[in-house]
């Protein structure tokens, strides 16, 4: 019930309640993580969850903000506030705050011009815009860069931004299954899938400066592409590439057209065992059909999400030899490797 009276000795940086290990949580907050749409972001303040973290997002003139959802003044929730000539208001005794997170104005004090405390300040985050997507990084020099995906930042293409889900997975699951091909005939019957019958050639996985690729065909059932070459199947090449820790981008190109499609998914590790996912699409039309590529990502993701919510362990294994692995895995492989090799994540190491 009580904090002790010397509260120094028990503070941490770490959440309350983290569900990750100290180690990973401390490496995972040096990136930059998706945390909304851009578009979600407008006159109210929206809250947000990364990293067992409480964000509070919101926009002013100048751009967008983010800050720990946290009053400096008695610890309630600023996302339950309000936004009013750029400041952004607590409910709870109504101090203001400028978009850089310092206290503008205490309206009960009795002197208006006395000065404001210097520690009534927000714990204030870096922000970034891009794609269309809200970044943010926990620390203050983030250890990665923002994917680079030259498709859907092409001011001539419209982009498609698919209504945002939340998984009760691992973000590290989500993006496993994300860059698995295997599962399209099983899984994706409904929607792209093609044969059972249909093998996989082996590939190879390429480290990147920025992550990880690897390109493969496959002959899709149906045929989804606006590039009016008849068919009732198409072949396609599919370029994945990943950037570290949880982004990918899809750039899907059948053999038979010039007709190009980006699909960009990045994920926002809300907890340890929950994702939010935030998906971008665009194409060489420049003009995509939003309406379809809503439906048809929200259908093709409501194929996989059970099955993935499902996989147990939660957490990722990331000793190879905790699982069996096939040849169409080699994706996988990397990724667990590389997620230890370059970053120590699973290490439980603290430094
Ligand atoms: S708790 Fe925010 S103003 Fe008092
Ligand atoms: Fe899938």
């Amino acid at each position: 019930m009580f904090l002790p009276v010397d509260s120094s000795a028990s503070h941490t940086d770490l959440p309350r309640h983290c569900t990750f290990s100290e180690s990973d949580w401390r490496i995972l907050a040096g990136f930059w993580h998706p945390i909304a749409f851009c578009h979600e972001i407008a006159d109210r303040p929206v809250p947000a969850r990364l990293l067992d973290v409480d964000l509070v997002v919101w926009r002013t003139a100048g751009g967008i903000s983010v800050a720990r959802d946290l009053c400096p003044h008695r610890g309630t929730r600023l996302s339950a506030g309000r936004i009013d000539a750029d400041q952004l208001i607590c409910p709870m005794h109504g101090l203001h705050f400028d978009p850089q997170g310092a206290c503008s104005k205490i309206p009960s004090n009795p002197d208006q011009q006395a000065r404001v405390s210097p520690r009534l300040r927000l714990q204030s985050l870096r922000v970034c815009e891009k794609y269309g997507i809200v970044w943010t990084c926990l620390a203050d020099n983030p250890a990665w860069p923002l994917p680079d995906w030259p498709g859907l930042r092409d001011p001539a293409l419209k982009r498609v931004f698919v209504p945002p889900n939340t998984w009760a997975a691992a973000a590290s699951r989500h993006v496993e299954n994300f860059n698995d091909v295997a599962h399209f005939p099983w899984v994706h019957k409904e929607t792209f899938g093609g044969s059972e019958e249909d093998r996989f050639p082996s590939y190879d996985v390429e480290e990147t400066p920025y992550g990880l690729m690897f390109q493969l065909g496959y002959d899709e059932g149906g045929n989804r592409f606006p590039d009016d070459v008849p068919g009732d199947s198409r072949h396609v090449v599919y370029t994945y590439q990943l950037t570290w820790p949880f982004s990918t981008i899809i750039i899907i190109q059948p053999n038979d057209s010039t007709y190009v499609q980006y699909f960009a998914d990045t994920v926002c590790p809300v907890s340890a065992h929950e994702t939010r996912i935030f998906q971008v699409a665009t194409d060489t039309t420049g003009a995509p059909d939003e309406d379809f590529l809503i439906a048809e990502s929200l259908m093709i993701n409501d194929e996989d999400k059970a099955l993935v919510e499902a996989q147990r362990p939660e957490d990722l294994p990331l000793n190879v030899r905790d699982e069996v692995h096939i040849p169409a895995d080699a994706m996988s492989v990397a990724y667990r490797r590389g997620l230890v090799r370059h970053f120590g994540l699973g290490r439980n190491v603290v430094s």
